[in-house]
């Protein structure tokens, strides 16, 4: 019998960094765009959301204003930082003082060392799409690599550019949460085994509300994740839209000369993705075999 897991996952930075707009728009549903009528956060927001079943995620999205955050460094850091999961602290890349933002990082990190230590800490260099040029994007990130290993001391943080504008935000989100995931290694082995049997190409995973991926099998990484991350991104743009029409979104299937995908409902908490080049399998084969495959995953 899955046991309920609960993870605390914290998000700070400063105040108009994106902190909300990200968790609006991966847990929420928001748009790029709604989130430019957000309100600063007051104090923290908690919410806790349901995720691959038995895995809650305890989300505390930490109001960055300076009455706030002096706050959580003095009087409430035992409960800020304690039994902390994952920290995510989000830099705004149109800071005009990095510097002190750099500050505020150490202050979060030295409560971190005290209260969970073996936190895992993840840094969003968010607003990538401030920076027009892709040359820059990369220097610019770099730079925030660089400072950010040597002041890190023993967390060493996975340090990600994201945008809410581009699907930067699902890849960084998709691998935070992978990681969370229990009894990801079954799924990986069972999805490979559904793979292999069926002759499909590419088999992937997404979360059924966030639409993060959260498991593929191909292993040529690159090309295929930024490819996934933007069908994350796309059909959850899509499905925003069914439901406004109020026509709920059930499926896809496409087809180019060379393959055939389908996304479809799989289990109680996750789609499917298959891509098929073999144009001899018939699609309601491949529907099939999902059909028969959903009873090894649940
Ligand atoms: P506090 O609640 O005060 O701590 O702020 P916050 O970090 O939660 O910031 P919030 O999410 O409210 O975002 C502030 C503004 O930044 C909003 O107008 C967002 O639309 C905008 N924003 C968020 N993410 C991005 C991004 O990736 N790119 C750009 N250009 N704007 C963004």
């Amino acid at each position: 019998v899955p046991l309920s897991v609960k993870k605390k996952l914290v998000i700070m930075g400063k105040s108009g960094a994106g902190k909300t707009s990200m968790r609006s728009l991966i847990f929420s549903n928001y748009t790029a765009h709604d989130t430019q009528r957000l309100g600063a956060t007051i104090d923290v927001e908690h919410s806790t959301v349901q995720f691959m079943g038995d895995l809650n995620l305890n989300i505390w999205d930490c109001g960055g204003q300076h009455k706030y955050l002096d706050n959580y460094l003095t009087e409430q850091k035992e409960n800020i930082f304690g039994n902390v999961e994952v920290l995510i602290y989000v830099f705004d890349l149109e800071t005009t003082n990095r510097e002190s933002e750099y500050v505020l990082y150490d202050d979060c990190l030295s409560n971190l060392a005290t209260f969970s230590k073996d936190a895992k800490v993840y840094c969003l260099v968010h607003k990538m799409d401030k920076i027009p040029d892709h040359e820059q994007k990369i220097a610019t990130l770099d730079s925030y690599r660089r400072a950010l290993a040597k002041r890190s001391d023993m967390f060493k943080p996975d340090v990600y550019g994201t945008s809410i504008w581009d699907h930067t935000l699902y890849q960084a989100w998709s691998k935070i949460v992978y990681k969370l995931v229990p009894n990801m290694g079954i799924i990986e082995k069972h999805l490979r085994n559904f793979c292999r049997l069926t002759d499909a190409s590419e088999v992937a995973l997404f979360e059924r509300a966030t639409f993060l991926v959260v498991c593929y099998t191909t292993s040529n990484h690159s090309d295929f994740l930024d490819k996934y991350m933007a069908i994350s991104q796309s059909i959850k743009q899509y499905r925003n839209v069914c439901n406004q029409a109020q026509s709920p979104f059930r499926s896809v299937q496409m087809r180019n000369k060379s393959s055939t995908l389908f996304i479809e409902p799989f289990t109680k908490s996750t789609y499917i993705l298959v891509i098929t080049t073999d144009s001899e399998i018939e699609p309601a084969v491949t529907k099939g075999n999902i059909e028969a495959a959903k009873s090894h995953f649940i």
